[in-house]
This record gives C-alpha cells, sequence and structure tokens, in this order.
C-alpha cells in the first residue's frame, strides 16, 4: 500500500567543513538516516493512488538542495539549462559535457528526490550504440536515476534499448523545444483530432517500450487529461493542464529568473530577480560608501601582537 513520505528538513544536513571560509555546507555522512529516496515505482503508486506528483528543474547544487528540502519529488536536469543558465538562444548547443557537470552537481544536492537527466539534441540522434553510450553515462558518471529523452514513437525503440540496458527513461512528447526548427518555433501541439490521435498512440508507444513517466508539455488540457486516462504509467504536465498525473516547471519561471515575460502556464512564485537586484544595489553601496566591511566583520590582532607591534614602531621613532 502507498502511505505518504513524511517530508521535512533533512536532518543529516549541515556539517561545516570549514568554519571561517564561504563554503557551503555539506550534508554530514551517516549522521541520521536520510529520507527514503523517491523512486520510478513510487511515482507510479502516486498515479494510481491519485497524489499529485511534483516537479521542478534544477540545474546546480544550493537550488536542488532547496528544491530537494521542500519535498519536491522529482528533479530534472533539463537542458532548459542551456537557455535559463547558460544563456543560449535555445536547448540545441548545449553540450553533454554541460549536462553531465550539471547532473553531478544536483546529484550531490539530492536526499529524497527522483534525479532525471536531459539528453541533450545530437545525443540520442544518431547510432542506438552511441545513444546508448550517453545514457548510461548519465546513470554511471552523473548518479541520475533516469534520462529524459523529446520525442513519440520515433523512440520507441531507443526507449526499449535503454530500458533494455537498466536505464529508465522519462519520455517527451507534444511541444518539444528540441524540434523547435521542425515545429516553426514554440507552439501548442495536439490542437486537430488528427494530431491529438497521434499524440495519443505516441504515448502508447512510449509505455509500451519501457518509459517510466511521459511529459506531456504545450498540449490542449482535454489531450492531456484524455492521455492520463489511457497511460498506465504516470504523466507530468507542463502547459498540459491540471489532469496530468503531476506537473513540472522550469526553476527560473517560478522565480522571475529569465528575463522574459512568462508563459501563459507557468506561475511566478517570488520575483527572485528584485530580490536579488536590491540586495546587490545594496552591497555596492556599502561598498561605495566605506560601509562594507564593518570593524566587526574584519580580523583582528591578538592584543598581544598588538602590543608588540605599537612597542616596535615606537622605537623605531625613538632611533
Ligand atoms: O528542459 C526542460 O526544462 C524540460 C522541462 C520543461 C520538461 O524539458
Amino acid at each position: 500500500m502507498y502511505t505518504m513520505p513524511i517530508i521535512g528538513l533533512h536532518p543529516q544536513c549541515g556539517v561545516a567543513l570549514e568554519n571561517i571560509m564561504s563554503v557551503t555546507q555539506l550534508r554530514a555522512s551517516g549522521a541520521s538516516l536520510p529520507p527514503p529516496r523517491v523512486t520510478a515505482d513510487l511515482l507510479l503508486q502516486k498515479k494510481l493512488a491519485g497524489h499529485p506528483i511534483t516537479a521542478l528543474t534544477a540545474y546546480d547544487y544550493p537550488t536542488a538542495r532547496l528544491v530537494d528540502e521542500a519535498g519536491i519529488d522529482m528533479v530534472l536536469v533539463g537542458d532548459s539549462l542551456g537557455m535559463v543558465v547558460l544563456g543560449y538562444e535555445n536547448t540545441l548547443p548545449v553540450t553533454m559535457d554541460e549536462m553531465l557537470h550539471h547532473t553531478r552537481a544536483v546529484a550531490r544536492a539530492l536526499c529524497r528526490a527522483f534525479l532525471v537527466a536531459d539528453m541533450p539534441y545530437g545525443s540520442y540522434h544518431g547510432s542506438a550504440r552511441e545513444a546508448t553510450h550517453n545514457a548510461i553515462r548519465f546513470v554511471k558518471d552523473a548518479g541520475a536515476q533516469a534520462v529524459k529523452i523529446e520525442g513519440g514513437r520515433v523512440r520507441a525503440e531507443l526507449v526499449k534499448r535503454l530500458t533494455d540496458a537498466e536505464v529508465p527513461v522519462v519520455a517527451h512528447i507534444g511541444l518539444t523545444p528540441q524540434s523547435v526548427h521542425s515545429m516553426g518555433g514554440y507552439r501548442v501541439q495536439g490542437k486537430s483530432i488528427d494530431a491529438m490521435d497521434r499524440l495519443s498512440a505516441d504515448a502508447q508507444a512510449l509505455e509500451d517500450a519501457g518509459a517510466i513517466a511521459i511529459v506531456l508539455e504545450g498540449i490542449p488540457r482535454e489531450l492531456a487529461a484524455r492521455i492520463t486516462a489511457q497511460s498506465g504509467v504516470p504523466t507530468i504536465g507542463i502547459g498540459a493542464g491540471p489532469d496530468c498525473d503531476g506537473q513540472i516547471l522550469v526553476f527560473h519561471d517560478l522565480f522571475n529568473l529569465t528575463f522574459s515575460p512568462s508563459a501563459k502556464f507557468s506561475r511566478q512564485y517570488a520575483d527572485g530577480a528584485a530580490f536579488f537586484s536590491t540586495a546587490l544595489q545594496h552591497y555596492r553601496d556599502d561598498v561605495a560608501a566605506h560601509k562594507f566591511p564593518s570593524d566587526a566583520e574584519s580580523y583582528h590582532l591578538s592584543r598581544e601582537v598588538q602590543s608588540a607591534l605599537a612597542a616596535t614602531h615606537t622605537r623605531a621613532r625613538k632611533a
């Protein structure tokens, strides 16, 4: 039977390696038991129990740790990394090395959440052998629990191959950003009866091939509801309405950190840009006005060394 895990701050967090430098506090090893790790099976149990799956992207240690500690079930190191962190125009230039680098950082931060890594454009479009090699790197070298690939039934064979190689796969259909050029822009997909049928068949083919979950992006609510009802694996929606088994958003959209107007489907939960800007202006003003650092924020010589120094100066003046 599925029971909701208790979420809270991780008790084993917070042992400093070094108490005077600005280093991130790492978790103590073995201080107490970590919370149980979310698995593909737990995600399925949530679908079956009707408990919404929570998912969010993350790309680095501090934000991944906050996401994990907030009790989010699934963390995706999305190739949206390219746009929201690396400043590319779209996701297409993102490389394997960039994805692996950020996946490793996120993996070090997570105690509980299920970690999915996006396979970047070009890393699974060549031979099946190369795609399998790249997918295994995410699990073996970077600590991911699953990889995500974009595309419908054309990916079914690859999903089966990766599944056979013990790499769980999250599929991604609908508006697939790596197809931006072939879609002619970022457009809502599945709006006609034919397109709805094609996407429903895609979802079925991917499930049959072994996908553990399916991301539904940028499709009408009605289609997402139909696929979700028909699917034996969890659907995770982004711009696909409230009837999916779970929801995912891009971290930077939640916090107004994208420097662009937000899409209709995304919701801003805090104004991170305003928060950081205000703090940065205060810091700049304090330094410019000699108000930072204060004496209390400075290190001092001991009284003995200060006296010895004063005596040396006095002797030097007299000589
Ligand atoms: O790259 C990404 O962030 C994604 C999510 C939007 C699903 O693929």
